[in-house]
């Protein structure tokens, strides 16, 4: 295998008394696309999170060679760690053309901003239509493409995407994990979080399945989607 482009050991995150993520380990390969399964309530948002520094853990995470868990979480998304969360976080008043120079606002190579901007308009053309529109007006479709949009503004190593998916039609499910699909294609590392257990295994090469704070299994995609136990929990099978 190739080295870990992130790796966590024994990760722990703590709500006041409540034990949201109970000491796991998981490590994604450089190019790797893996995801992280589960139901609501699971820990998923609580793992990413803490892998953005975004929330207080305990454990280590490391980062390429580097330990991150005494990094501030600004300081990762300079290191080429981005998070999409759950929610897509995007800035409602601002268009989408201010919306996605926002992914870009720690970098200063202005030139290259701009020709991945036109590369991000080319793989979401739906974008580039709606560039003057102000983003709360999307739909939530486009606003999922939108936070993928401003994240890889970014030009991020590590993307890291917390149920994307969710809250979607069907036929915008499948157009943004077309958009997952294109860009792990250009050898991103991405660790997808989905509850969509079923279109996140077709997608991902491995998987890890969490339950109560806790992994229960870690396996490639094919064994998981084939074995009972999460075809009976996660699968609706
Ligand atoms: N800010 C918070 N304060 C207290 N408890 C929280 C908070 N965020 C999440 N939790 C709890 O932590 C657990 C894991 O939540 P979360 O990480 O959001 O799971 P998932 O993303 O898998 O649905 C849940 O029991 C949830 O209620
Ligand atoms: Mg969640």
């Amino acid at each position: 295998m190739a080295q870990a482009l992130i790796e966590a050991l024994n990760l722990e995150v703590h709500y006041g008394g409540i034990a949201a993520v109970k000491g796991i380990s998981f490590a994604v390969e450089e190019g790797e696309m893996v995801c992280l399964i589960g139901a609501n309530g699971a820990g998923k948002t609580s793992t990413l999170k803490a892998l953005a520094r975004m929330i207080p853990a305990r454990g280590e995470i490391h980062y390429g060679k580097e330990r991150i868990d005494g990094t501030p979480g600004y300081d990762l998304i300079r290191k080429g760690l981005a998070l999409v969360p759950e929610g897509r976080g995007i800035f409602a008043r601002l268009t989408v053309a201010e919306n996605l120079s926002m992914g870009a606002y720690h970098r200063n190579d202005t030139a290259d901003i701009a020709v991945d901007l036109d590369k991000i308009y080319v793989m979401l053309p739906r974008l580039k239509e709606r560039a003057a529109q102000v983003a709360g007006t999307l739909s939530g479709g486009e606003q999922q493409m939108l936070a993928i949009g401003r994240a890889l503004m970014g030009r991020p190593k590590l993307l890291l995407l917390d149920e994307p998916s969710m809250g979607l039609a069907p036929l915008m499910v499948e157009k943004v994990f077309e958009v997952v699909r294109d860009v792990a294609a250009q050898g991103m590392t991405v660790l997808l979080v989905e509850q969509n257990a079923k279109l996140a295994l077709e997608l991902c090469s491995r998987g890890y399945v969490m339950e109560s704070g806790s992994i229960t299994v870690a396996d490639t995609a094919a064994n998981l989607l084939a074995d009972e136990r999460v075809r009976a929990a996660y699968l609706g099978e």
